[in-house]
């Protein structure tokens, strides 16, 4: 839905919008028409924006996330966090959000919690940008790192799907409750999804622990590891049944 679509349906229409004085002078007010949103200049419908994504490639990619206004939250983030590494990876690694940290570089997983997330790369013999994109639900992070808000993630998700489908990984491993719920679209606790391999996007999708979460909770690290385990044992069942295509 845009804007206009948005506020009809709340019943905030007509709109009214200051119109620039043809000669120097006091400012007209002119009806903002619903068939306006046809016009040239018009925001696109939430479909012909997700068509528009959808056909982006790696050259426009982070661009057009910067220029996204779709839920709010370019309004309170400072830097855009598209996503980083390895194009032709894997293994895509899916968080929630970027946090203050991510948000002042432009990089996902540059604080405490990634340096976890790195870690636990290299004992999977593998790393950032090498065999491994790192991306989250939400491209902008949210104020005060509150959970995003449903709407948010699927105003995201067109961004998401995009990486997938230019990147095409072997295998996504959500990172953390919001992740997992958003990609599943279930509400489920991540002791209860552990453990099963699930498809989103035709790709391989395993759950585990968010690496922030595993900082508060060393215990589970124990079971974050059998999950990479997993994760890293269904990679290479999905390699060896398409070498044998
Ligand atoms: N937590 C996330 O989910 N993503 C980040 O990029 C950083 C922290």
């Amino acid at each position: 839905m845009d804007r206009f679509e948005i506020l009809h349906e709340i019943g905030l229409t007509p709109i009214w919008r200051l119109r620039a004085p043809a000669r120097p002078g006091p400012a007209a007010c002119e009806q903002e028409q619903p068939h306006a949103v046809r016009e040239p200049s018009a925001p696109a419908t939430a479909l012909e924006r997700t068509v528009r994504i959808a056909a982006l490639d790696w050259s426009n990619f982070a661009e057009d996330v910067a220029a996204c206004t779709a839920c709010g939250l370019a309004r309170t983030r400072r830097l855009p966090v598209p996503g980083v590494g390895d194009i032709h990876a894997e293994w895509l690694f899916v968080g929630e959000a970027p946090g203050a940290e991510e948000d002042a570089r432009g990089e996902p997983f540059v604080g405490q919690a990634g340096k976890l997330l790195d870690n636990m790369l290299a004992a999977l013999g593998v790393r950032r940008g090498q065999r491994v994109y790192i991306a989250n639900v939400l491209k902008c992070r949210p104020p005060g790192n509150r959970t995003p808000s449903p709407l948010e993630a699927e105003a995201c998700r067109p961004y998401l799907d995009r990486q997938i489908a230019l990147i095409q990984p072997k295998i996504i491993v959500a990172l953390g409750k919001s992740a997992a719920t958003t990609l599943l679209n279930v509400e489920a606790s991540i002791a209860s999804l552990r453990g099963r391999v699930y498809r989103y996007e035709g790709v391989a999708l395993i759950v585990t622990y968010h690496p922030a979460y595993l900082l508060r909770n060393l215990p589970d690290k124990a079971k974050a590891w059998e999950d990479l385990c997993f994760a890293r044992a269904t990679l290479r069942g999905v390699s060896a049944g398409a070498s044998r295509l």
